[in-house]
C-alpha cells in the first residue's frame, strides 16, 4: 500500500464540518489538482467557481432549501422517507467552509467534425460523454486533494435542484452548466465509516488470468 492507494481508500464523503475557514491557498491547490485532470483533445472543457464567503454559501443552501420545501407536497407518500433524506443531504453544506461549483461546457462536435462525421465512427452515445467524464476525474482529483489536505469533502448533486438561484448568485452565463458541486470544510473529529462495496467477483472480470 503507498501513499496515492491510502488517500484513495480513505476517501469518504464528510458531510461535518467545524466553523473555522479554510486557507485559501488549499482551495487554489484544490482548483489546480481538478485542472490537472484528463480530458478529451485536452479541451479542458471546465471552470470552478470557488465560493469561500459564508453568507453566500448559506444563501445558496437557503435556496435548496426552499425549492424543497416548494416541491415536499407533490411527494407521494410512498416517497416520503426518501424525500426526507434526499433533503437532508441537499443542504448540510450549510456549515461548509467552502463550496466549489463545478461547470461543463459540453462537448460539441466541432472538435474533429471530419471525424464525428464518418459513418461508424463514434455515432453511438460514447461520443457525447466525454465531457461528463473529465469532470468526473476533475471532482475526483478535488475529493483526493482535500482528503490528502486533512480536508472533509463531499461531491453532491442534489443541490442541483436550485440551479436556477445558484446560477444567478455566481453570475453563470451559458453555455456553461453546473455539474456538481463540492462541499469542503475542516474535519470535526470521528470520520464516517465506509460504505459497503460490492465484492470485487460482482464487478470485475479478468481476462486472461493465470490458470
Ligand atoms: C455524482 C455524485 C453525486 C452525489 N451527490 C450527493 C448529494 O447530493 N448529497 C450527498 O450528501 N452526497 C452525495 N454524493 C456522495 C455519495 O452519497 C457517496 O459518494 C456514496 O454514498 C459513497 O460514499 P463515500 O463517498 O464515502 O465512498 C454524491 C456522489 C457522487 C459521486
Amino acid at each position: 500500500m503507498n501513499e496515492t492507494i491510502a488517500t484513495i481508500l480513505n476517501r469518504r464523503s464528510e458531510r461535518c464540518f467545524s466553523p473555522e475557514s479554510i486557507p485559501h491557498e488549499k482551495l487554489v491547490t484544490l482548483v489546480e489538482l481538478g485542472a490537472a485532470a484528463p480530458s478529451p483533445l485536452n479541451n479542458q472543457p471546465w471552470r470552478f467557481v470557488v465560493i469561500e464567503k459564508r453568507p453566500v454559501i448559506e444563501e445558496i443552501a437557503a435556496a435548496v432549501e426552499a425549492k424543497a420545501g416548494s416541491i415536499a407536497d407533490k411527494i407521494d407518500r410512498s416517497a416520503r422517507a426518501d424525500y426526507a433524506d434526499y433533503r437532508r443531504n441537499a443542504v448540510f453544506f450549510n456549515t461548509a467552509g467552502a463550496l466549489i461549483v463545478v461547470l461543463l461546457k459540453p462537448m460539441t462536435s466541432e472538435a474533429r467534425e471530419h471525424l464525428w462525421g464518418v459513418p461508424g465512427f463514434f455515432e453511438n452515445e460514447r461520443r457525447a460523454r466525454g465531457d461528463l467524464l473529465c469532470i468526473g476525474a476533475a471532482c475526483q482529483n478535488i475529493l483526493l486533494g482535500a482528503e490528502s489536505l486533512g480536508l472533509s469533502a463531499c461531491m453532491m448533486l442534489y443541490p442541483l435542484i436550485a440551479s436556477e438561484e445558484v446560477r444567478a448568485l455566481c453570475a453563470i452565463e451559458p453555455p456553461w452548466e453546473i455539474a456538481s458541486f463540492i462541499a469542503l470544510g475542516n474535519r470535526t473529529g470521528d470520520r464516517p465509516k465506509p460504505p459497503k462495496r460490492r465484492a470485487l467477483e460482482r464487478i470485475a472480470k479478468f481476462i486472461g488470468e493465470a490458470e
